[in-house]
């Protein structure tokens, strides 16, 4: 589909940000969206790169009740030869469509996704921070807007991609974090909508992840919603723990999100020199584990995490420190190897890096 492109209106704004090594996560907005729209007897059509800026909406619509919505995120990062490459785009496009088949709404053909992503970010490339972390986050985004208050799938979508430069996700960088199990209030269930991306999943972790960062930790890790005592993710990235050379982490059984970088880290394994396996892990179990020394690190996997080391795990109200509450060397190993093949330092031996400019 052609993607027709409007001009800016007046001057092309600067960038806004001047310090580079200050940007934060997910508040400064590019100069131009793309917006592409789908209704049932038309399928979809308008695809098009406008100035990035609000849309009106009859406060009818279905996403402002229903919550009909998916997303997607990822990256596009800028090399020091001045490069700009996405990282496993085909594995957003192709979740993206997941999620959408899981919530009634229509599926978005790859080559729209890709193309469309692709001719923004050439377009804003001007915004692609270059320091050392710093990256172009892509929020690409379904959302049903048909003005009708009975439950049913909408008539009528849009699909809209923004993007925004960022530094690192957690305030703290590539350092340890803390996180708190959530032994109160369950995120998603086997059935429920946990394993796709959905704005309902993260509306419904906010009230346990206040009440984690009140208490001082980064985020919450959910126990399976029956049982209370499966360990499956955290707010925004997926966890793995080390046993030496195991790595143990939780199975995609319906409940938790299938990250892209979850599975970077599998195909990893064999070059860094780890074992994964998938198992449920016993959170009684994990916490003996990291007492006794067993577990010798933790980490999380994530977009907008990458990988990011959990120095300490809370659960009900004790506090536990993995292996010596630092940065494991296999935790940082992951972290220099991906970020390598996503920065242009190290080669790409499994095809993940797509060049558009
Ligand atoms: C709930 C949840 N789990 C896991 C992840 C990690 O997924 P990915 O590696 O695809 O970013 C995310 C982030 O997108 C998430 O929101």
């Amino acid at each position: 589909m052609e993607i027709k492109i409007y001009p800016l209106p007046g001057e092309k704004k600067k960038p806004k940000f001047t310090d580079e090594s200050k940007l934060s996560f997910g508040r400064i907005f590019t100069d131009r969206m793309l917006m592409v729209e789908w209704k049932v007897d038309q399928g979809w059509f308008d695809a098009r790169i406008v100035p990035y800026g609000p849309f009106i909406l009859d406060p009818a619509c279905a996403v402002l009740h229903y919550s009909q919505e998916i997303f997607e995120g990822l990256k596009a990062y800028k090399w020091s030869d001045g490069t700009i490459a996405l990282f496993r785009p085909d594995m957003n496009a192709r979740r993206l469509n997941f999620s959408a088949e899981r919530m009634c709404m229509p599926e978005l053909p790859t080559e729209l996704f890709l193309d469309g992503i692709e001719q923004l970010v050439k377009l804003e490339r001007e915004w692609i921070p270059a320091s050392p972390g710093t990256s172009l986050y892509i929020r690409p985004t379904m959302i049903a807007v048909e003005p009708f208050l009975g439950v049913k799938p909408s008539d009528h979508y849009y699909f809209y991609v923004i993007l925004c430069p960022v530094g690192p996700y957690y305030a703290a960088g590539f350092n340890p974090v803390r996180i708190m199990v959530e032994d109160k209030f369950v995120r998603a269930v086997p059935g429920g909508t946990g394993e796709v991306k959905t704005g309902g999943n993260y509306a419904a972790s906010l009230k346990g992840a206040l009440e984690a960062k009140k208490k001082g930790f980064e985020q919450v890790l959910w126990l399976d919603g029956v049982h209370r005592r499966y360990v499956e993710e955290v707010g925004a990235m997926n966890m793995f723990f080390a046993y030496g050379d195991l790595v143990v982490t939780a199975p995609l059984t319906g409940s938790i999100l299938s990250g892209v970088t979850r599975d970077s880290v599998f195909k990893l394994a064999d070059t860094l020199g780890f074992r994964l396996e998938e198992r449920q892990i016993d959170i009684n179990e994990l916490i003996a584990d990291i007492r006794s020394g067993k577990v010798t690190e933790a980490f999380g996997s994530g977009t907008a995490a990458v990988i990011t080391p959990v120095g300490h795990l809370a659960y009900q109200d004790e506090m536990h420190q993995v292996g010596d509450g630092g940065v494991g060397s296999l935790t940082r190993k992951l972290y220099d190897t991906l970020t390598g093949i996503q920065y242009g330092r190290i080669e790409d031996p499994f095809g993940w890096i797509r060049k558009i400019a």
